[in-house]
């Protein structure tokens, strides 16, 4: 487990698609930290997930379950107003959630222009990158106390239009290649209104979860992180950014990306 020692502690954070994968992976190496004094864990239904119960049963004080649909500005707007008056500042917000694929929407990535569909492609652009824009605009306001401070928006590589060699996956890369453009553009935001805080994108490998799962056939075993291994790396990238590297694309092992 990472120590985020570059935190000024105590200090908030808060997972946005929280409830499985990756983002529940956090939330538990979060609570391990004694440096963190709360913890804000967000999906749609979080109270439906039985490890964030469970985990908020054993930490009562430290960890608040918020639902949340990034889809749906008034859920974003009404998580900000339940938030805001339990905390002043946030120190660490990592935007999450994301979708590959959803059977209850019909949402397979595409192989081919055959299988393109607008309101599915609507769908990916909702949750990948209109949703982490959202957040930031209604919770940057805690990001203004003059302290370092991280805002994390999870990308893939397969955003990066220099790194697309195979193509197939329209909509999942184009998503998350906008959700990059958002990302720069915030951290020029931010940049004026909380100037301490760092705004980048990150790509955390291939991470065992339910997201990556019908695709793995195809990865090498050592490629293929557990949750657990990933969070860390993230963590250790999150740890070691300065100010400079607000705006840029890194992966887990801290190198830069091409956009
Ligand atoms: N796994 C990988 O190999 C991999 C590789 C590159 C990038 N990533 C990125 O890493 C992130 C996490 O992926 P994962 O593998 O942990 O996926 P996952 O296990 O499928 O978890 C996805 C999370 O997103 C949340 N979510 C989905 N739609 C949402 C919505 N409309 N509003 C709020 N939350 C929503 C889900 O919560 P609910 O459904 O409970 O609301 C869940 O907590 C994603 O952004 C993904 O693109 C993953």
């Amino acid at each position: 487990m990472h120590t985020l020692q570059n935190f000024e502690t105590p200090f908030n954070a808060m997972i946005q698609g929280a409830s499985r994968g990756i983002g529940l992976e956090m939330v538990r190496q979060l609570l391990a930290h004694d440096g963190i004094e709360t913890v804000v864990a967000t999906s749609r239904t979080p109270h439906d997930s039985r490890e964030l119960e469970r985990m908020s049963m054993k930490h009562p004080e430290r960890l608040q379950l918020v639902p949340m649909d990034v889809t749906d500005e008034a859920s974003v707007a009404d998580a900000a107003e339940e938030i805001d008056a339990q905390l002043d500042e946030l120190d660490f917000l990592f935007n999450v959630a994301g979708v590959l694929h959803d059977d209850s929407v019909g949402l397979q990535p595409e192989k081919s222009l055959d299988d393109i569909d607008p309101g599915l492609l609507q769908h990916s652009f909702a949750v990948n990158s209109i949703g982490p824009l959202l957040v930031a605009k209604h919770f940057v306001s805690l990001f203004r106390h003059g302290r370092r401070a991280v805002l994390a928006n999870m990308s893939a590589r397969v955003g990066s239009i220099d790194d697309n060699r195979r193509g197939g996956w329209y909509g999942y890369r184009a998503s998350k290649a906008a959700q990059n453009q958002f990302t720069r553009t915030l951290a020029i935001e931010m940049g004026r209104k909380a100037p301490e805080a760092i705004c980048v994108a990150l790509h955390p490998g291939t991470v065992d979860t339910n997201l990556s799962e019908p695709f793995q056939s195809n990865v090498p075993e050592e490629q293929l992180f557990t949750r657990e291994e990933a969070v860390d790396y993230l963590f250790s990238v999150v740890d070691d950014l300065d100010p400079d590297d607000s705006g840029e694309f890194f992966d887990w092992a801290g190198e830069p990306i091409e956009w």
